[in-house]
């Protein structure tokens, strides 16, 4: 998967190539996902200029993929307003918009220094969690490719600032939470994403952010994708990768990783057991509990696939951090523009996307195939071998 374009440039761009032949395209749903990317209580006012929507170049017609690479345009609707600011050719120098005095938490300071910028704006452009939607374009085909096989992929909001929730949640409260019409803080607790609510607000009234946890779930992923052959093949460490390069996530955590780090091994490690009769999953060997998140030694087992991502506060803050000016080193606040107070919600979408796209990418090595057909029948063909198992 590759992605192009600026938070304010003409329009983002995903590439995605390996998608086989003959995978259902539904734009509806691509474009539902990149909708709620852009929901969520305590996002800025971008949200209401734009109603993001994938344009599709290449790659899929008559409403399926051909197996060619797949690209696809949404167009930023703020272009008309950032032409002359942002131009392609050299333009007006009076009209441009530079970005003065770095923010604290972004990519100004080391990426001004780095690409030898006079200001930030260059940075901000690309930076911007705004190229995330092409992921959760691009991803939106890998969740296509997957549901082809019958294995899901959602997310929830675990936490907002200092609220947490802490329950587990089912399955079905997570899927229900994605199907909603109206995204608030994607709990799946109405009591606790209340509280979370006024966290939200309370930063709103004060100039703050807020930071948080989400969860991606993967269900009806068989035992056996990714290996612990190569460290650069093992599953979670894919994962890890794939969810830490979202913007603005520090740290992630596969099942219950950080508090196994503080418990005793038979607290946390998943007893097996043989059940009595066959389920909808192609196995016998079953867990009562999922604290491994469904991996062991870097191979899914059966279980859920549950990676946590970890979200520092939001680095823009209406009331700034101290600066210093990029011209004429003058100490000052940092720069602000239009900004986001919590983004929780959203970045579990986003990182659905990368999930959904590393468990396709080693879905695709297991079974391959060059049509859906192909792949669907290798794919049942090895969850009839390990029912026989
Ligand atoms: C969906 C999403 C939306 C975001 N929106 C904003 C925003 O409006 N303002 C902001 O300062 N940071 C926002 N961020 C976070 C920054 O993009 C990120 O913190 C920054 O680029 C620095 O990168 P790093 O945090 O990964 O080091 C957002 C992140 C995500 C995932």
């Amino acid at each position: 998967m590759e992605t192009a374009g600026e938070s304010h440039g003409e329009a983002l761009i995903a590439l995605l190539s390996g998608v086989p032949a003959g995978v259902p395209v539904d734009l509806e749903f691509v474009n539902r996902e990149l909708w709620r990317r852009q929901q969520g209580f305590g996002r800025g006012g971008r949200m209401k200029i734009e109603t993001d929507k994938a344009h599709v170049l290449s790659g899929v017609r008559h409403g399926k993929t051909i197996g060619s690479p797949i690209a696809i345009e949404i167009v930023n609707r703020d272009w008309k307003n950032w032409e002359e600011k942002l131009p392609v050719e050299t333009g007006d120098p009076s009209r441009h918009q530079p970005v003065e005095s770095p923010r604290p938490g972004h990519a100004d300071l080391p990426g001004a220094l780095k690409y030898n910028f006079p200001d930030a704006r260059y940075v901000l452009e690309r930076a911007s969690a705004r190229e995330s939607t092409s992921r959760v374009a691009a991803g939106a085909f890998a969740k296509l490719l997957l549901r082809h096989l019958g294995i899901e992929v959602a997310s929830h909001v675990i936490r907002v600032g200092r609220v947490e929730m802490n329950r587990p949640a089912a399955w079905e409260e997570i899927v229900a939470v994605t199907r909603k019409d109206e995204v608030l803080l994607s709990c799946v607790d109405a009591e606790t994403e209340a509280r979370m609510r006024e966290e939200v607000a309370e930063c709103a009234r004060t100039g703050d952010t807020v930071g948080g946890v989400f969860e991606v779930v993967v269900h009806g992923l068989p035992a056996g994708v990714g290996t612990y052959a190569n460290w650069d093949e093992r599953l979670d460490g894919l994962l890890a990768w794939a969810v830490m390069s979202l913007q603005a996530v520090k740290a992630v955590e596969i099942g219950r990783g950080v508090t196994a780090a503080e418990s005793f091994g038979s607290a946390v490690h998943d007893a097996i057991h043989y059940a009595d009769q066959p389920s909808e999953r192609p196995t016998r060997f079953v867990r009562d509990r999922n604290n491994a998140g469904g991996i062991e030694g870097g191979i899914s087992n059966g279980e859920n696939v549950v990676v946590r991502g970890y979200l520092k506060p939001i680095s823009t803050l209406r009331k700034p951090l101290a600066s210093v000016r990029f011209d004429t080193r003058e100490a000052t606040a940092a720069s602000y523009e239009r900004s986001d107070i919590c983004v929780v919600p959203a970045a579990g979408v986003a990182a659905e996307a990368m999930v959904a796209f590393v468990i396709a990418q080693q879905v695709l090595a297991k079974f391959g195939g060059d049509s859906a057909l192909e792949l669907k029948r290798n794919y049942e063909s090895y969850l009839e071998q390990i029912r026989q198992y």
